[in-house]
């Protein structure tokens, strides 16, 4: 066991630090006040290939491990937890599956432009009913010719408002229930598709998501992705990669947190010293320190497994379940070292913790994730 970083993954997690105490950290309170979309912070991520970062670079990517996409997308959401979830969502759930399942020809079209940045993916498998419960698919593609004609919503798409194309998941054989998923690469300029005004939410204001409707689009048999029927693996497997992405995203977001809290522990006096030299916070520290380290770790053994090329499901939903509400209980202590000022839009604390609670419900709520790890821990 070595838990030593390589000097490629130090690097990426220098130059991401950098960026974020650059570009994202005085920025991210802005952006989040006036549900700013943070287009400037995501063109030079494109730049720096982070929004492909473990596609091969013969399709844009910038070929690197799936620890230091984890690494990047900590040290991203330190700075900015939207800009983080808009990382997330083009890596993971775009570029992934793409990378994974596409043809060459779907390679050249849908990754290319992707991973390197111009252009920006997004997911549809959410519907207004079909969130925890994703096989209950009911937007429909019926096929005609060599075409499939698609009706039907998706909502709650992150970068759905800006997207250029989703990867979207229908219904083609109801009776096969799972087994009639399929999955296809819709241009989102496609006629037919309707997007609806960004969603208002409690956090992560900068990353927008919207409802998106589809009447009568069709799209051509050649953006099928995979094989018809098996879009539902398409869909777990994928998101097995985007539970790494989601559980980093709630540990920088509790970094965050921590760094700012241990940093006014030592600026702030109450009974005549600084309240990092009472051991109730001392203690609160302590334990945030120590939930941030093993969040990290189970984020990494995952990260690890998926670049080995072994089934990371179990693995991933433990760090995305541990980290997400690890980064609820360590924005929550943040928030009561600052005390009232913890509680003032004029500080980072009460939007760490509105950023921190999104990671317990999307790409699966903390119950799926305990759903996933029973599941496997019965099959043994
Ligand atoms: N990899 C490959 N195949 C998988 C798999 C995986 N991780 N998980 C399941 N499968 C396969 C199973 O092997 C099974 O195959 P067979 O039919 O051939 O046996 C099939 O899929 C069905 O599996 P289950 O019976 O376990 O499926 P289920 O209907 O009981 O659902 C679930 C399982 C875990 C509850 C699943 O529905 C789920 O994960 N729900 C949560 C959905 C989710 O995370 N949504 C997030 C939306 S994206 C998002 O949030 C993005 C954003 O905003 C940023």
């Amino acid at each position: 066991m070595n838990f030593e970083l390589t000097e490629i993954q130090r690097d990426i997690q220098k130059m991401t630090r950098e960026f974020a105490a650059r570009e994202l950290i005085p920025n991210a309170r802005r952006w989040d006040e006036h549900h700013e979309w943070p287009t400037d912070a995501i063109d030079k991520l494109g730049e720096l290939s982070l929004l492909g970062i473990a596609v091969p670079e013969a399709w844009g990517g910038a070929g690197l491990d799936n620890v230091s996409y984890a690494l990047a997308m900590e040290e991203i959401s330190r700075g900015c937890a939207s800009t983080g979830v808009i990382m997330s969502v083009n890596n993971s759930l775009y570029c992934d599956p793409v990378s994974k399942f596409g043809t060459e020809a779907q390679k050249e079209k849908f990754l290319k432009p992707y991973a390197s940045g111009q252009k920006l993916g997004c997911f549809g498998l959410t519907e207004p009913q079909a969130g925890s419960d994703a096989a209950a698919q009911q937007t429909v593609a019926v096929k005609k010719g060599d075409r499939y004609i698609i009706n039907g919503s998706k909502n709650w798409i992150t970068v759905g408002p800006k997207a250029d194309a989703i990867v979207l998941f229908t219904m083609t054989n109801k009776e096969a229930g799972n087994r009639g998923i399929t999955a296809f690469i819709v241009p989102t300029d496609t006629k037919g598709f309707k997007r609806m005004a960004p969603d208002k939410k409690m956090g992560i204001s900068a990353a927008w998501s919207c409802t998106m409707y589809f009447e009568d689009m069709e799209v051509p048999a050649e953006n099928l992705l995979g094989k018809e029927g098996e879009g539902f693996k398409v869909a777990m497997s994928t998101l097995d990669g985007g539970r790494i992405g989601i559980a980093s995203q709630a540990l920088g977001i509790a970094r965050g947190a921590y760094e700012e809290a241990l940093r006014y522990s030592g600026e702030r006096k109450s009974f005549g010293k600084f309240i990092r030299e009472h051991q109730a916070i001392q203690f609160m520290l302590a334990d945030m320190a120590t939930e941030i380290d093993a969040a990290r770790l189970l984020i990494h053994r995952a990260a690890v497994m998926k670049d080995k090329g072994l089934r990371h499901s179990t693995e991933s939903a433990m760090a995305k379940l541990y980290a997400s509400e690890m980064s609820g209980r360590v924005t929550n202590k943040a928030l009561q070292i600052f005390g009232g000022m913890g509680y003032s839009k004029e500080m980072d604390a009460e939007r760490h913790v509105r950023d921190a609670r999104i990671t317990e419900i999307y790409e699966g709520t903390s119950e799926i994730q305990r759903i996933v790890i029973a599941a496997n821990l019965l099959k043994d």
